[in-house]
């Protein structure tokens, strides 16, 4: 019930109604004769409620087409669905019998339920239970609409880069979206929707993920250059993209290694297993060599002659491999490098106008430009291709012949197939012979990524330039800042500029979502060690969480004693946290339970300066909290698991206060 009414739409209950659903929430499951009507409507309801938890947790087990888990599903969804059209049935005769004239809010909620719940199409649904379509426009409820915001639409291009965004926070986003957008524009039509801001965009996955077709075209920025080479390339020029893969792939396992100059070579290969017995190392070529290992071979795993020389060429073979991934590893990272100590570089990449450049040129060759951003988007392709080691560390030895194998395989080569469960050495002794054809390599096995920002606007500029100059209330924004106490971005974030975002953001007339991490108020260290150095370089410094928390709504002035910006309130009459601003944590176990890929540990927090508890239901993997009451907990140092306790109580209690009934529109 505490979910049901949760949905839309929103507004009055009839006295009945409000008596009807008071009962029910005290726990009264017999509600007296006089409500028999509401009741009638509820309780199937509430069966197929019970058959969908239980397919839900069916659902789990589809990917793992065990034939006992998949009849599990089958039986699950079998039950559901014959609930479902009893329950539907019973909605028909229940409208029959009770006329149309009075329907109640219920009964609204409880259609606007089925249709987003069960995908139904809203004609399809309406003629099912006796209604005309046109009814949800009396209804004032869009099931489309809110159908379109909970589609699933991650788009992105795959990256090991940290900070890439996951499937369950962009989906929240997109719906956070959907909702300030209707906010905005007092519309549920895709296209009037305020186009949406994604602020530091980095690899662009949010934006091509909540932006989908039929809504308005997105605008795209990030102040590294490279982000919007590689966003604005693999929006347009996918297939040149394949052709460079597939080029420097052919090129490095055909080069000369004695012309190539490459930095790493045998020596480093060798020195890599330098703290391990290396008795034990199959893929170096000299332990084949070595009688030992030779007659242990032959003694216990019966190995002939031959299949020592097989072991030793596989060993040279895994070698090779290595030897040339890791020297184009470090080729592209000199390549980024350069990049990176050149501000006369970087600035004159920044001053491309990506939204004038040619889209579809079938020879690049002819504009320098264009080459220069190709060549970029693929390096940062290629370099975060492979995941980093603990620390979000970038170094050639994630190169290896595993990790090679799977850049490859995400491109969809078929071929590899094959020796997908073999070790090592095997995979390098095929990768090495494999000449790549650009037409068999595929880029977005995730979504529609090209699709959705195919009209999007690029720009490299700082925040403050699209903040200042673009802030109009007729879009939305959405903010993924380097976070707060972390310095690990090629593009450095100092506390000013923390501070200068709060700024802009706490005067906004536009409505933002802002993605960070939540620590506790009195935190005041970085997680890592060098962040932490990093940072005490800096000249001035938000204290700690409370005051960067607090800046969403009070100014920061620079308290020259303590060396640190801190929140500025008169201690007689304190400002009242506004009531526009929540806070969205996740709920691990729900996620969990609705098989969400989710960090156990997470820390992820969204805030908004807008109400968004219509698109965030009761039991949904989101939870929200007024602001106030997230600072409360902060303030007390909380950990994340008991606000998110605390959102869920916090909840249900005003759930049961409003009946959720007067969510402002
Ligand atoms: C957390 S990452 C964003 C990740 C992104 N949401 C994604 O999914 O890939 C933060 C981004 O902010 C960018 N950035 C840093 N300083 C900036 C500034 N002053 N203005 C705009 N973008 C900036 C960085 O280059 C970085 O890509």
């Amino acid at each position: 019930m505490l979910e049901l009414l949760t949905y839309e739409p929103f507004g009055e209950f009839l006295p009945e109604e409000k008596e009807y659903i008071r009962e029910i929430l005290s726990g009264n499951d017999n509600p007296p004769p006089s409500l028999a009507k509401f009741h009638e409507l509820f309780s199937g309801f509430y069966d197929y409620y019970v058959q969908c938890e239980k397919f839900e947790d069916a659902k789990k087990f589809e990917d793992a087409k065990k034939a006992k888990d998949a009849k599990k599903f089958e039986d699950a969804k079998k039950a559901k669905d014959a609930e479902l059209s009893r329950y539907i049935s019973k909605l028909r005769a229940w409208k029959a019998k009770n006329g149309r004239a009075q329907l109640p809010i219920f009964y609204k909620k409880i259609c606007f339920y089925l249709m987003v719940k069960e995908g139904f199409s809203e004609s399809g649904f309406m003629v099912q239970i006796g209604s005309h379509v046109s009814r949800i426009r009396e209804w004032k409820i869009s099931p489309e609409f809110r159908k379109r915001a909970e589609d699933d639409t991650y788009s992105v291009i795959r990256s090991y880069r940290s900070g890439t965004k996951r499937k369950y926070l962009v989906s929240l986003i997109k719906r956070l979206y959907y909702e300030a957008g209707r906010q905005v524009s007092q519309s549920m039509v895709l296209n009037k929707l305020p186009p949406f801001v994604d602020v530091f965009a980095g690899t662009a996955s949010v934006a091509a993920s909540v932006v989908t077709d039929g809504c308005p075209p997105p605008i795209v920025n990030d102040y590294d250059p490279v982000m919007i080479c590689f966003a604005w390339a693999f929006t347009y020029y996918q297939s040149k993209l394949c052709a460079g893969i597939a080029e420097f792939h052919n090129d490095l396992m055909k080069k000369d290694p004695q012309s190539a100059n490459w930095s790493y070579d045998e020596k480093a290969y060798e020195a890599h297993y330098e703290s391990v017995d290396q008795r034990t190392v199959l893929t170096l070529p000299k332990v084949w060599d070595d009688p030992m290992t030779q007659w242990l071979h032959m003694e216990f795993y019966g190995y002939s002659k031959e299949d020592i020389e097989e072991g030793r060429r596989l060993a040279q073979r895994h070698q090779e491999l290595v030897i040339r991934a890791r020297n184009g590893y470090i080729g592209v990272r000199n390549v980024l490098d350069r990049l990176e100590g050149s501000d006369d570089a970087k600035n004159c990449l920044r001053s491309i106008d990506f939204n004038k450049l040619p889209k579809n040129m079938s020879d690049p060759q002819n504009a320098p430009v264009l080459m220069d951003v190709l060549d970029y988007a693929l390096a940062m392709f290629f370099y975060y291709s492979f995941p980093p080691l603990s620390g979000h560390i970038y170094h050639e030895v994630i190169v290896d012949a595993c990790s090679y194998f799977l850049y490859l395989s995400s491109l969809q080569v078929d071929e590899l197939k094959d020796v997908k469960k073999k070790d090592q050495a095997v995979k390098a002794d095929t990768l090495l012979g494999r000449q790549l054809k650009a037409s068999s390599l595929t880029l977005e096995s995730t979504g529609s990524f090209s699709r959705h920002l195919k009209d999007a606007e690029f720009y490299c500029k700082d925040f403050r330039d699209i903040l200042q100059n673009n802030s109009e209330a007729e879009r939305v924004y959405y903010l993924d800042s380097p976070y707060f106490l972390t310095v690990g971005y090629d593009v450095g974030f100092s506390d000013d500029d923390h501070k200068d975002m709060l700024d802009l953001l706490r005067k906004a007339e536009f409505k933002w979502i802002f993605s960070m991490q939540y620590y506790p108020s009195k935190t005041d260290a970085s997680t890592t060690s060098q962040d932490e150095n990093n940072r005490k370089k800096q000249p001035h410094i938000i204290r700690d969480y409370g005051a960067y928390y607090r800046g969403f709504y009070l100014p920061l002035t620079l308290d020259t004693d303590q060396r640190a910006y801190m929140p500025k309130d008169d201690p007689n009459d304190p400002k009242p946290v506004p009531s526009n601003l929540f806070a969205i944590l996740f709920d691990v176990d729900t996620a969990k339970a609705k098989g969400q890929d989710i960090y156990r540990y997470t820390r992820e927090i969204l805030l908004v300066n807008f109400n968004p508890l219509r698109t965030i239901p009761l039991h949904n993997s989101a939870v929200v909290l007024p602001f106030d009451l997230f600072l409360q907990c902060a303030d007390a140092g909380m950990n994340y698991r008991d606000i998110v306790l605390k959102a869920i109580d916090w909840r249900r209690d005003y759930i049961e206060k409003n009946f959720a009934g007067k969510i402002p529109v």
